[in-house]
């Protein structure tokens, strides 16, 4: 028992640790200093609907807080997808998570990036890219190009730790929800959702 909690506090820790490295390499690219909460995690992928049968988008996830979560949420690996900038969050993802579609490459650059997947329409986009780092048209830009991937009224949730939404209103071209504001996260995060139709 003592071995098993030791290995599991030992595994966040290093994954922590990992997180906070990439922090250092690119602050700004990575956003926050501490990875997601699993309560922040499981609140992102409770927008889900796992009975749609369409695969899921991950924007960001960094060393996997919140992949682990879509996963308990029911959908299966090989109908996830997600796009990490940082090769070595990537390379830590595919030897920790096999099966899941994960990507090296540019979020903003989701043609490119998503390749093959490129035509797949998904039931919702999860994203902790951190927005505040790139100017507002290529958040809008973003946001647009994904809600062109998914049916009419499904989400796009994004994590951010700002108090208002990261991307402005454009109300003659999507909608916006606040969707929970989580003290239980470092630092406490806010969570929006977007969507069309
Ligand atoms: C705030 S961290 C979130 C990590 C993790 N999902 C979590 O919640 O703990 C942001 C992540 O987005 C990644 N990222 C930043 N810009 C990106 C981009 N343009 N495309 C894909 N990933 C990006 C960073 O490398 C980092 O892993």
């Amino acid at each position: 028992m003592e071995l098993r909690l030791k290995e599991r506090f030992g595994r966040k820790f290093d994954e922590e640790i990992r997180f906070f490295k990439g922090w250092i390499d690119g602050p700004k690219s990575v956003g926050a200093i501490l990875p997601t909460s699993s309560v922040t995690a499981r609140r992102m992928a409770s927008v889900i609907n796992p009975e749609s049968g369409l695969p899921v988008l991950e924007l960001g996830p960094g060393t996997g807080i919140i992949t682990k979560a879509i996963l308990k949420r029911g959908i299966a690996p090989e109908n996830l997808a997600s796009i990490e900038y940082s090769t070595d969050f990537y390379q830590h993802l595919k030897r920790t998570m096999p099966g899941v579609h994960f990507i090296n490459g540019d979020a903003f650059d989701l043609d490119r990036t998503l390749g093959d997947w490129k035509d797949k329409k998904f039931d919702a986009v999860i994203s902790a890219i951190p927005m505040l780092s790139f100017p507002m048209e290529r958040r809008i830009a973003l946001l647009e190009d994904l809600l062109d991937r998914m049916p009419p009224g499904r989400p796009v949730v994004q994590i951010t730790y700002g108090p208002v939404s990261p991307i402005d209103a454009r109300p003659d071209r999507f909608q916006i929800k606040h969707l929970d504001f989580i003290v239980r996260n470092i630092p406490p995060a806010q969570l929006w959702i977007y969507s069309r139709g």
